[in-house]
């Protein structure tokens, strides 16, 4: 029997526990409400306003206190209080899920990796070494990481070849290296793109920004996790890439163009020779000139600085045309811009960007609303969320295993 294994699974019935208590401490509260309100009947058939009104608001302080019962059990438990519980788990503790001892929020056990290089099998060893408190071990498996030769850009790892030749994406990154930009097909069948043009359209014009689109949308999720993308992402930002964005589009004549730029425009420049940060739009209607498809200058990565003054003025484009159910990709140093739409209707695209697992993400989710969509989603999702490395953690380098995978990952 595993006895830690244990432990942790009364925690989490003890957790819920608490939820289920305060729940019945307001129910019973809302039934002692009713039964106060009503007394007065046994006594008298028609009772006065005021012996009502006295009825009622006894009935209130009951389902008050009962309420507050719950909450400070909750408060005796956790270290925090509510004075009312929510539906679900998840709701009840959010906001104070820090991972912490004195929180109520238990994060579930990460799935184990699949895509594995020899470096896994030595960040692996490395909780045994901690717990021994073998820290000469610990140092030569750093060491080991540091000193590997880090994939030269442009290349494709070995762990990652498999994948590449699988989706049959060579071609994809040939492109994506040499002009900056490329264009996937075949990554979902129709009735997925179906599915996406019509919650972008209800996203709203000109489009929603931020988390809340991954949450309330399984379509949107699923986008983010796509495995064909996923082997051209790791591609380009490198194993353990994480997600940096996710907004919807609606694009329609006479709308203003966005101008010529490049993503990763918060870098300092030059820009480093590995790319930092990949945009995918999903094309859920035909890119054509017409259409207002984005439009790129190839070749311009390259340069590893964005354009000035007089550049964005004056330097030619040409569009990226693909046919809907297409995803247009580019490296976040390709200069782009898109072209007006001059015809009518609704153009919709699913923006989603990647970024190198060192660099902080444009949006970030509580741990909570993490924890539910990895439960959902699994294992490439843990990853795009950033949960196999140390960075940006209330731990920190203590996540030992996750300091070492970021040295080992950095180098793929
Ligand atoms: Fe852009």
């Amino acid at each position: 029997m595993d006895f830690m294994k244990m432990i942790e699974d009364w925690q989490r019935v003890v957790a819920r526990s608490v939820l289920v208590f305060h729940h019945v401490c307001a129910v019973t509260g809302v039934f002692t409400l009713l039964g106060v309100t009503a007394a007065p009947y046994i006594w008298d058939p028609s009772p006065g306003g005021t012996a009502l009104a006295s009825a009622f608001a006894t009935g209130l302080l009951c389902l008050l206190a009962l309420c507050a019962l719950g909450g400070g059990v909750r408060y005796a438990v956790y270290g925090d209080f509510k004075l009312l519980p929510t539906r679900k788990f998840r709701d009840y503790f959010s906001g104070e899920d820090d991972g912490g001892e004195t929180t109520a929020h238990i994060a579930p056990p990460l799935p184990a990796r699949t895509h594995r290089g020899s470096d896994d099998d030595l960040v692996d060893r490395v909780g045994e070494l901690i717990s021994g408190g073998d820290t000469d071990g610990f140092m030569d498996i750093f060491n080991q990481l540091q000193s590997r030769e880090a994939l030269p850009p442009g290349e494709i790892s070995e762990e990652l070849a498999p994948r590449i030749r699988e989706f049959g994406l060579e071609r994809n990154c040939e492109e994506l290296w040499e002009q900056g930009y490329t264009v996937i097909e075949d990554v979902a069948p129709p009735a997925y793109w179906r599915d996406l043009r019509a919650t972008i359209l209800k996203a709203g014009h000109p489009g929603a920004m931020g988390s809340s689109l991954m949450q309330r949308y399984p379509v949107v999720a699923e986008a983010t996790i796509n495995p064909k993308m996923m082997a051209l992402a790791e591609f380009s930002v490198g194993a353990g890439f994480i997600l940096s964005n996710v907004a919807s589009s609606i694009r329609r004549k006479g709308d203003r163009n966005i101008g010529l730029h490049c993503d990763q425009v918060w870098h300092p420049v030059p820009f480093p020779q590995h790319n930092l940060f990949l945009t995918a739009c999903w094309a859920c209607d035909d890119f054509t000139l017409e259409s207002g498809a984005t439009t790129v200058v190839p070749g311009s990565a390259a340069k590893r600085r964005p354009p000035n003054l007089d550049e964005i003025g004056s330097t030619a484009t040409v569009p990226i045309e693909c046919k809907a159910g297409s995803i247009a990709v580019w490296d976040g140093r390709t200069w782009h811009d898109n072209a007006s739409r001059t015809i009518d209707g609704d153009r919709a695209v699913l923006h989603v960007s990647y970024t190198r697992l060192m660099m902080r993400q444009m949006e970030v989710y509580a741990r909570s609303v993490q924890d539910r969509l990895v439960e959902q989603y699994g294992e490439p999702m843990a990853q795009v969320l950033g949960r196999y490395d140390f960075l940006a953690k209330p731990e920190g380098k203590a996540y030992a295993d996750g300091f070492l995978r970021a040295i080992a990952y950095s180098r793929r």
